[in-house]
């Protein structure tokens, strides 16, 4: 038996022993279990002396451990190394290797959506570590130019510096929401990575609607990580403006099946049917 677990605090809600149990029915693997493992942060060391030595085969990681783990682990994937976020760990043999699989994520969202990276112009809203995977994918698409919204400038600059470490060519602006109004008419994607707007405060927005409605047309995609509401106040917004709008529901997937193609081997990513997983968990959260 192959055991999996979720470890971060507070998991209450998680719907990613949900998601795993899915992959694993769609790839008949029916000798792997996942859990999720409530975990403070004075308890990390103490949990993976256990996983080392045999207690998992593999890990997700999520808040607020994507660092903490770092210093705990053998190797550590570069991409995940500049971020200083690990997502996903690998046991082999004795050896812990981590990964950050919220890039791939994010990425093949994009893809799937026909969002192409390369030549455009992309905003970001918020600059913690979600931000951090968003600017670096966008980064290494060779995007021509992002601008970040964030309530605290001093972030906003750290990600700002991120995304030109990855990619020195990417302009990088740092706005105000009347200045990100202002980019309009280049913008191919605005993306919010704060955590506003998911419920139970389901009517907060990350910018105002006067501002959705300056920003947004049929030629500006919106993407917001949040998923849980399926549609939040601010892609209703975005919406509104015949906006194209993508949740944060495949990201949430894809990055989930690329931690188990990580773990079990094979090219799992080609012929999983993400589209299906993803209505497993409409269903779970509508
Ligand atoms: P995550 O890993 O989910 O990105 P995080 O690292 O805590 O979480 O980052 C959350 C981001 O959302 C931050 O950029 C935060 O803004 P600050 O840098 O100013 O703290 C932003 N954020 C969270 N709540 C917010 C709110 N109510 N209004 C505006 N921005 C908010």
């Amino acid at each position: 038996m192959k055991r999996f677990a979720l470890l971060g605090e507070p998991l209450g809600h998680s719907l990613s022993p949900l998601l795993h149990k899915a992959i694993y029915r769609q790839l008949e693997i029916d000798d792997a279990s996942y859990r999720t493992v409530e975990l403070a942060e004075d308890r990390l060391k103490a949990f993976f002396s256990g996983f080392r030595v045999g207690g998992f085969d593999g890990v997700n990681v999520t808040v607020p451990h994507k660092a903490n783990v770092i210093p705990l682990l053998d190797e550590v994937d570069p991409k995940a190394q500049l971020l200083n976020a690990v997502n996903t760990v690998h046991r082999i043999d004795n050896r812990l290797i981590g990964h950050n699989t919220d890039l791939l994520g994010f990425a093949y969202s994009l893809s799937s959506n026909e969002v192409s990276i390369a030549g455009g112009e992309f905003a970001i809203i918020g600059a913690g570590g979600s931000a951090q995977a968003v600017g670096a994918v966008f980064a290494e698409g060779e995007a021509k130019q992002v601008s970040i919204l964030n309530r605290t400038p001093e972030r906003a600059e750290t990600l700002k510096r991120l995304i030109q470490e990855v990619n020195p060519a990417v302009k990088v602006e740092l706005v105000d929401a009347q200045g990100l109004a202002k980019r309009a008419k280049y913008l191919d994607c605005v993306v919010n990575t704060t955590s506003v707007g998911m419920a139970p405060n389901s009517k907060e927005t990350p910018l105002e609607s006067a501002i959705c409605e300056q920003l947004f047309s049929p030629e500006t995609v919106a993407f917001d990580l949040v998923y849980n509401p399926l549609k939040t106040a601010f892609l209703a917004a975005a919406e509104k403006q015949g906006a194209p709008t993508i949740n944060g529901l495949q990201m949430l997937v894809a990055q989930a099946v690329h931690s188990v193609e990580i773990w079990m081997g094979g090219n799992i990513v080609a012929h999983v049917d993400m589209n299906s997983l993803v209505r497993d968990l409409e269903k779970a959260i509508k």
